[in-house]
């Protein structure tokens, strides 16, 4: 799982010097690769603004009887005893080509038949959902690190919701095409669409989801993923003028919004979190480009950014505090899983758990022999095709559509810090509707939230990395019921 050495030449770009190569997180290189690829400038990703209207007709609904049975998990192995329902299993997306998407669904632990349906998105690009969200976010399991047991975590999201893991593009994780040229090739649009097809077609396969409550909620690179699938939807939806997919809101966490504001954002958190000198930040807010159409850095700024490249090196920026994985074996006897949201060498325990036959068998994923592992973050993926500098158009389409929107950011993550999301959000020249405020749970502050007109929400959560469920459980169960609920966050630390 380490293969970080390619990346490194890159070094005298802005923002590529950040890959750590002392930690194990994958999403962080992914996440710096499609940078590096925008900043380089010279592949010809097209970064215009992605439009449905423009792109995407052909979308097909097949016939599913009888594969939601057939997809029904009765027991992962080494699981504990739970009442919820589990499935998994693929929906072909294009069967012209052959590329179908996995899914992992769990059932909400009661109140199944009321509660909303909640799709659940990973970044990269090329990071999956299944080893991020499912296994250490938000899901029913985590892997202990014998990498063959599992444990519940007390603070899932099937608590407040029925919850769908999607690994998407193909290419990622279980997810495959039959033509290898959909698989090297990824982009926005073709995600995008490739979502859609695949929410039609599951929704076609558990119907008793069709007209239920639908949210997307996602972090890091899934800040494109998941407005561009909901603008999709809302797009057929207005088109059809019927409502095709119920959508109600969108909710994304340390996401890529703008790039303008993101990667300026990120330097000014080092800056301001002491782990970069003051002169440094100051050479890279003069001499640095930041905006999207910048093609060329100067000698000043490739400078400064080599500088604040040794001085995070070694750090883990996705949490500037966490501790590195300095032993990625697994363990003969399960660890204590008292301290195990922290563990920082839990890719591993979840790329052994994924990767055994049996559990493969169990989920019935990788029926067709895939010819590589399963990964956390894809390496068949070779191109990224379209990413556009910004989706502030798309926030403003579902505030003006009255689609919920709200955003959240894990106050230690370096990567996509809260000062690139809180520059992001003053882009949007929104009027506020309740101002600054702290917001609580269990008596403490659970992090400091803000409300726009136009019903934006905006929240961080206190002592949070960039998977914000996985460092706060808790606050991040407590923040997606009040999104879900339509409730504000609670301004006191009695009203909770
Ligand atoms: C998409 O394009 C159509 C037609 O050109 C335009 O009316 C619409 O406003 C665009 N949507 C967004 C979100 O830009
Ligand atoms: C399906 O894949 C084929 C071949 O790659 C492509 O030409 C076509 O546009 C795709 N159709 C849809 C609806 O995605
Ligand atoms: C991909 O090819 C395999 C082997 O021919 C086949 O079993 C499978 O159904 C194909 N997948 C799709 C989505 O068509
Ligand atoms: C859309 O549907 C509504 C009723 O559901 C109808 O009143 C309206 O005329 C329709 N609009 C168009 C443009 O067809
Ligand atoms: C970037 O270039 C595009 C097209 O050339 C232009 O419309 C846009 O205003 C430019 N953005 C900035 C921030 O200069
Ligand atoms: C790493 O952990 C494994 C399993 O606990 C142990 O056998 C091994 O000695 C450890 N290696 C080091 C270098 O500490
Ligand atoms: C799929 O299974 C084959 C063995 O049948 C294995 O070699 C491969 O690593 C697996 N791939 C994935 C993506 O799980
Ligand atoms: C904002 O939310 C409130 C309460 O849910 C609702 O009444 C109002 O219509 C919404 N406003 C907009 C602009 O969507
Ligand atoms: C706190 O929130 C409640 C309910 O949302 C609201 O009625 C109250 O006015 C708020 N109090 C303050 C001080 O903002």
């Amino acid at each position: 799982m380490e293969n970080k050495a390619t990346f490194i030449i890159f070094c005298t770009l802005l923002l590529s010097c950040f890959i750590t190569q002392t930690t194990a997180k994958k999403q962080i290189e992914a996440l710096s690769h499609i940078y590096k690829e925008k900043l380089k400038n010279n592949i010809g990703i097209d970064r215009s603004h992605l439009n449905a209207s423009h792109h995407f007709h052909g979308v097909k609904v097949h016939p599913q009887e009888g594969l939601k049975e057939s997809d029904r998990i009765v027991r992962l192995p080494g699981q504990p005893e739970v009442k919820f329902k589990q499935y998994g299993g693929y929906v072909t997306v294009n069967h012209t080509s052959g590329k179908a998407f996995y899914y992992y669904f769990v059932e909400a632990q009661k109140s199944e038949k009321t509660l909303p349906l909640l799709l659940w998105l990973n970044g990269g690009p090329g990071c999956s959902s299944l080893a991020y969200g499912a296994m250490q976010e938000l899901g029913p399991f985590r892997v202990h690190s014998d990498g063959k047991t599992l444990y519940k975590n007390k603070f899932t999201w099937n608590h407040a919701a029925n919850v769908l893991f999607l690994e998407s593009p193909a290419g990622v994780g279980f997810s495959y095409s039959n033509t290898t040229d959909d698989f090297r090739n990824g982009g926005d649009r073709k995600t995008a669409r490739d979502n859609y097809a695949f929410l039609l077609n599951w929704l076609e396969r558990f119907p008793e989801y069709k007209n239920r409550d639908f949210y997307i909620s996602g972090e890091s690179y899934a800040g494109h993923y998941v407005p561009q699938l909901a603008h999709t939807i809302l797009y057929h939806n207005l088109k059809a003028n019927k409502t095709i997919i119920n959508l109600k809101g969108i909710i994304i966490g340390n996401a890529v919004i703008d790039d303008e504001s993101d990667v300026k954002g990120m330097y000014e958190y080092f800056g301001s979190h002491a782990l970069v000198s003051d002169e440094t930040t100051e050479q890279i807010m003069k001499y640095c480009d930041f905006s999207p159409n910048a093609t060329k850095q100067s000698e000043k700024c490739n400078e400064a950014a080599e500088a604040v490249g040794r001085n995070i090196n070694h750090l883990d920026i996705y949490n500037i505090y966490a501790p590195l994985c300095s032993n990625s074996s697994l363990t003969d006897k399960p660890k204590k899983t008292l301290d195990m949201n922290d563990d920082p060498c839990s890719d591993f325990y979840v790329y052994a758990y994924l990767n055994r036959p049996e559990v493969q068998k169990a989920l019935h994923a990788n029926v067709t022999k895939i010819p590589y592992a399963w990964q956390p973050c894809s390496e068949v993926i070779r191109n990224w095709e379209d990413s556009p500098a910004t989706i502030i158009p798309l926030l403003k389409e579902f505030m003006a559509n009255g689609i919920r929107v709200w955003i959240f950011s894990g106050d230690i993550d370096g990567r996509i810090p809260v000062t690139s999301t809180k520059n992001s959000i003053k882009k949007m020249k929104l009027p506020i509707k309740i101002s600054w405020h702290p917001w609580y749970l269990g008596g403490e502050v659970g992090g400091y939230t803000q409300v726009y007109e136009g019903n934006l929400t905006f929240a961080t959560v206190r002592g949070a990395g960039h998977q914000v469920p996985s460092y706060q459980p808790a606050r991040a169960l407590s923040l997606i019921m009040h999104f879900l609920g339509g409730t504000e966050l609670p301004n006191s630390s009695r009203s909770q």
